[in-house]
């Protein structure tokens, strides 16, 4: 029997940057955690905390412990019960990778409650296959500035180090968009003119970002392939998108397939404060109350804390309290 205890704070993400559709992600100063225990007797109990997670399934029907029984799987051991417990700070179809760090998170822990015989890749390689594109876990998983590619059996990455003057502002809408959703208003062809314009500035995004060319981002974060298209569930979202670098910002996008949008602020600048005010002030003007978020890009995948032998010194809230976001 197992006795041993696991914690693991995992990153939100952003997905696509622009014209990174399914390709670039970020990982964001905004968590989830995740603690898992094997149980050895009883039933598996499953504890989901704040009100973000409500409706999720506490049975086995949870996707925590869906992807924890197929990390056993895949290693050869059995451990049918758990205790798992969870809070979130990512808020849930927003746009902003929480079913990715949900994924990863699940992944991380139960592969270090078996002694981590899964490799980081083979992590990467499950949780593209279940996400279905490897943007937000990807940036969950690796932490920084991710590029990858997919082609339906294997998935790549190259991480980028953010530049340390990059601050993320966000803005999310106070309704929810399913990915499905989103990706239902796309296209399935695309002309090649618009084709050729997300490869160059997509490819210029990625120079900009790991040469540090805050200048290019504006021309490099301009999308034809997946936002003009959803730009109808997204009220105020077009004007965002034209108009927020007169605001202050480096560039803007949907953040993956949204609601949320994002901007990329240069730390220091003095337009902080108006470009947040013009988010907020376009999206109620279509009648959408948002919530800003200045977030940091974060520089590190999941962070483990593993108790070995009993641990009866905390419960799950009291251990992450003091890193939550008030
Ligand atoms: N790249 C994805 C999209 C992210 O834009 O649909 C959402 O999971």
């Amino acid at each position: 029997m197992i006795n041993r205890k696991v914690i693991v704070k995992v990153p939100a993400s952003t997905a696509n940057l622009g014209p990174g559709f399914d390709t670039l992600g970020m990982a964001l100063s905004l968590y989830a955690w995740i603690e898992m225990s094997a149980l050895a007797s009883g039933e598996t109990v499953i504890d989901l905390h704040g009100d973000g997670l409500n409706g999720i399934p506490r049975d086995k029907s949870n996707l925590i412990y869906k992807i924890a029984q197929l990390v056993f799987d895949e290693a050869g051991v059995a451990i049918p019960e758990l205790h798992i417990s969870m809070y979130s700070e990512i808020p849930l179809t927003r746009g902003l990778g929480s079913s990715a760090s949900a994924i990863i998170g699940a992944l991380t822990a139960a592969n270090a409650l078996i002694g981590n015989p899964l490799e980081q890749d083979r992590l990467f390689q499950i949780a593209t296959k279940l996400e279905g594109h490897p943007d937000n876990v990807g940036a969950s998983l690796f932490g920084g500035i991710i590029v990858s590619s997919w082609d339906g059996s294997r998935a790549e990455l190259i991480r980028l180090e953010p530049h340390p003057e990059l601050d993320v502002l966000v803005a999310i809408p106070a309704f929810q968009l399913s990915t499905e959703k989103a990706r239902h208003a796309l296209p399935s062809q695309i002309a090649l003119n618009d084709a050729v314009f997300n490869v160059a500035s997509s490819s210029l995004l990625v120079a900009a970002l790991a040469s540090g060319r805050f200048d290019l981002i504006k021309h490099a974060m301009r999308d034809r392939l997946h936002q003009p298209y959803r730009a109808a569930l997204i009220p105020g979202m077009a004007t965002i998108l034209e108009e927020a670098t007169a605001h202050g910002a480096l560039g803007a996008a949907l953040s993956g397939a949204g609601p949320t949008l994002l901007a990329l602020v240069e730390a220091g600048s003095p337009q902080r404060g108006e470009l947040e005010a013009f988010l907020k002030a376009t999206l109620l003007k279509e009648g959408i109350e948002a919530q800003t978020m200045w977030l940091k890009p974060c520089v590190s995948g999941p962070e483990l804390t593993v108790w070995e032998g009993p641990d009866e010194s905390a419960s799950f809230m009291e251990r992450i309290k003091g890193e939550i976001i008030a």
